[in-house]
């Protein structure tokens, strides 16, 4: 039977590249979007071993609603991979609350949910599973001076990661993270505009941004049934600008 994966913001971007690879190496892949539409069209894309569904993750009614109906139609997940995140370039003194809260409400409320919800559930079922979470070079290093709401919800991502991935070691339930820095994606363009990124791309320690397909093969490295050992990683694929 194939092993199914949930990856939340899978319409597009990112979450699309990693679902498209889950499912070329076996898994059937939920596309979870906000943007339902674009999730349609993914999921058509990859064809019968894709399902999607309309998801804010920041919503605890729709998570659940989204969780009981993988669990009907396809069972329990093996896989969870958080990537929903939404990010606003503002200066510190420009942030507005509403904005502040929307972004942690996304990035790090819904990053928490799922992962609780769905561990909830494997546990119930005396099951072993997977979480990857997406988080970012912002996380740990701040990013650029405008995104703090950004960077702060992905350090918290970072540091969910270990505690999570501590509290469930004893199950066989593993949590780890990606923390990217610049990929080669639109959403990099859409955010700083098109000139600033190709500078921003130019100028990198590799002079090359990263590629989604690299997030997506560790993905899948991560999710692994024989890497029971790999948990609370945060493995880094941001062209040299940041070593631990
Ligand atoms: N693009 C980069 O260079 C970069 C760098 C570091 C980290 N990341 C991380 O990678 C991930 C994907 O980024 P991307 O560039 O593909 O972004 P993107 O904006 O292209 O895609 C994000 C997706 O999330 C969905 N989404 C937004 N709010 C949602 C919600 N409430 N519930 C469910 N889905 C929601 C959007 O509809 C969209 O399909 C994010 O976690 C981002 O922080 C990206």
């Amino acid at each position: 039977m194939k092993p199914v994966a949930l990856i939340t913001g899978s319409g597009k971007g990112l979450g699309a590249c990693i679902a498209q690879h889950l499912a070329s190496e076996g898994y059937k892949v939920v596309i979870a979007d906000i943007d339902g539409v674009q999730a349609k069209k993914t999921a058509q894309l990859i064809g019968e071993d894709a399902m999607s569904i309309t998801l804010d993750v920041s919503s605890e009614d729709a998570v659940e609603k989204a969780l009981d109906t993988v669990e009907q139609q396809w069972g329990l997940p093996w896989l969870l991979v958080n990537n929903a995140a939404i990010m606003k370039a503002e200066k510190v003194l420009e942030i507005s609350m509403g904005t502040f809260d929307s972004i942690m409400a996304v990035n790090l409320r819904g990053t928490f949910l799922l992962s609780q919800r769905f561990a909830r559930r494997l546990r119930a079922a005396d099951k072993k599973g997977r979480i990857v979470n997406i988080g970012s070079l912002a996380g740990q290093n701040g990013g650029t001076a405008t995104g703090a709401h950004y960077a702060a919800s992905k350090g918290a991502v970072h540091t969910l990661t270990k505690v999570f991935a501590r509290d469930l070691a004893p199950h066989g339930i593993t949590v780890n993270a990606i923390a990217p820095g610049p990929l080669d994606l639109p959403s990099v363009a859409e955010t700083i505009g098109v000139e600033n990124a190709k500078r921003a791309f130019a100028s990198l320690p590799t002079g090359e941004p990263g590629r989604p397909e690299t997030v997506a093969r560790m993905v899948v490295e991560m999710a692994r049934p024989d890497a029971g050992a790999m948990t609370g990683s945060i493995v880094d694929i941001n062209s040299g600008l940041y070593m631990r």
